[in-house]
């Protein structure tokens, strides 16, 4: 499968969500190779272990950061990031019952979010929140 590569057309403009966006670029990664090798197992626990963990890392800094400079469209980006954890929970729940189906949901997914919501919703907090000084 074709990679995908970080280039500053998804940079937010902030450092710290940056960071963190390259990591879903780099599970659309792994898990487009693990497709190809026949890893998919593994590497969708992998993921899906990652994508738990990185709801609160994330979706906590991101929230506390719009909070803090009043950014009007708080309540919308919160409603889908909340959607984002249903989302993953249920492929958890769809993978523990071994559905066969679950890495190539999970790969189109997060396709789909870095399209909508990175590319998208993200990116409309990029000028409040460096008017408010972050960089
Ligand atoms: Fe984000
Ligand atoms: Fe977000």
């Amino acid at each position: 499968m074709a990679r995908l590569e970080w280039t500053d057309e998804i940079s937010v403009g902030i450092a710290e969500f940056d960071i963190h966006h390259r990591r879903i670029v780099d599970l659309i990664n792994r898990l487009g190779d693990s497709i190809d090798t026949g890893d998919a197992l593994k590497v969708t626990e992998e993921a899906l272990y990652e994508l738990s963990n990185y709801c609160f890392y994330h979706f906590f800094a991101e929230e506390d950061a719009m909070e803090k400079y009043d950014y009007p469209g708080y309540i919308e980006h919160r409603e889908e990031h909340l959607k984002f954890i249903e989302t993953v929970f249920q492929l958890i729940f769809d993978f523990h019952e071994g559905k066969k189906s679950t890495s190539r949901e999970l790969l189109a997914f997060l396709w789909t979010w870095l399209k909508n919501h990175i590319l998208g919703t993200d990116k409309k907090y990029t000028a409040p929140l460096r008017a408010g000084g972050m960089s």
